[in-house]
């Protein structure tokens, strides 16, 4: 099989740039091991470059770029495809116990925080408000950009792994998968997130993050912000779930919730917001971020010419996927942009 680009990976920045590309006329292929296996689809969705506390540079710039990409992006995506994505442009609110001074913030003192945002907990002594992070449901997002991508025509190969590269020189001929075929392309992606290094000797590897959701049953939502503590995040969907996350540990692919860390989220979350005590837990799951050494992603030229590298973007990937897939197109479409100078594989090595 031949195909101009050939993209490994179907977590939101495979998809995303799959579709940018068959949008400016490339013929695009996906291979994706496991859909839901990826940390696109155990995301919380929050879009809080912000909120994150990203230091000023290169990787605000580009987080600051995806977020304002985000509301025409999803209105393409949901147009094409049909299916919501659950943005929400609701604010993050960060409460805290102990006011430490932040840039760019505004701050609240305990009452203006109570009346913003009622029963958070008595200890909490102010917030800093971020109006211009927001949410996207990512499991609802992951969903519209297969849908889309199916309905403009990328070619989907599901439960398929690429096992290696065939290399000639310094360019790839083709892959080898795990059904024996042999897929050949002008150009190939590798978005393959925690997994990368499966193909590729780069820096990247999991950080696990156990998750869990509750789900209201009140007639209106009781959250209508994300909210953002120091180690615990509530995330609010319009659905009425309520996603409360996430745990950070180096434990490489090892599976499973553990006690220690439900117990850690359940403690954290029900001493910022008390209700929270009350709503039927509804879910637990985990996920593996592609973190880098330097919490960077890793976008552009790899040491192949033919082989474009959009991976590694550990606890931002679903703010990043718009502003990756744009790059990733122009990379691929001969337009360079110095933005990626910065996220070059190549500062891992010297
Ligand atoms: P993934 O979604 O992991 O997709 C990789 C894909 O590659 C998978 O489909 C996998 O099956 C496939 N694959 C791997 N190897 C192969 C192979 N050899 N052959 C074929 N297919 C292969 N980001 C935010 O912006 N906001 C958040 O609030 C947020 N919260 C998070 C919470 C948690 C708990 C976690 C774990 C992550 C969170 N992130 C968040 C980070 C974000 O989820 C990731 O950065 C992003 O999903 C990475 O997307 P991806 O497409 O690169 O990787
Ligand atoms: N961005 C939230 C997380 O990675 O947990």
């Amino acid at each position: 099989m031949t195909t101009d680009v050939l993209i490994i990976g179907g977590g939101v920045i495979g998809l995303a740039t799959a579709i940018e590309l068959k949008l400016r006329s490339h013929s695009v292929t996906i291979i994706v091991r496991d859909f839901l296996s990826g940390a696109s689809h155990a995301a919380a969705g929050m879009l809080a470059p912000v909120a994150e506390q990203i230091p000023p540079g290169a990787m605000l710039e580009l987080c600051m770029l995806s977020r304002q990409l985000y509301s025409d992006w999803t209105s393409k995506i949901e147009h094409i495809s049909g299916l919501s994505t659950g943005y929400w442009n609701c604010g993050i609110l960060a409460p805290v116990y102990e006011k430490i001074s932040r840039n760019n913030a505004q701050w609240l003192d305990k009452s203006a925080t109570s009346q913003h945002q009622p029963n958070l907990s008595s200890e909490v002594a102010g917030s800093w408000w971020y109006p211009e992070d927001g949410q996207v449901d990512n499991r609802a997002l992951t969903n519209a950009l297969q849908a889309c991508a199916i309905a403009i025509g990328v070619i989907i190969q599901d439960k398929v792994t690429v096992k290696s590269f065939i290399y000639e020189q310094n360019r790839v001929t083709g892959v080898c998968t795990t059904t024996n075929d042999l897929i050949h392309a002008e150009h190939y992606v590798l978005a393959t997130g925690a997994w990368s290094q499966e193909l590729l000797p780069i820096p990247v590897h999991p950080k696990k993050g156990q998750m869990l959701s509750v789900r209201v049953t009140d007639k209106e939502l009781p959250l209508k912000q994300v909210l953002f503590g120091s180690d615990i995040y509530i995330v609010p969907r319009t659905d009425g779930r309520i996603i409360i996350g996430a745990t950070s540990e180096d434990v490489g692919f090892t599976p499973h919730n553990t006690p220690a860390g439900m117990q850690l989220l359940l403690q954290q979350a029900i001493r910022l917001y008390p209700p929270l005590q009350n709503y039927p837990i509804e879910e637990f799951w985990w996920g593996f971020r592609p973190a880098t050494p330097d919490e960077l992603p890793i976008l552009g030229a790899s040491p192949y010419f033919n082989l474009t590298l959009a991976t590694g973007h550990y606890r931002n990937g679903i703010l990043l996927a718009p502003v990756t897939a744009n790059l990733i197109a122009d990379v691929i479409n001969n337009k360079t942009s110095s933005l990626l100078e910065h996220f070059h594989y190549s500062r891992f090595y010297s």
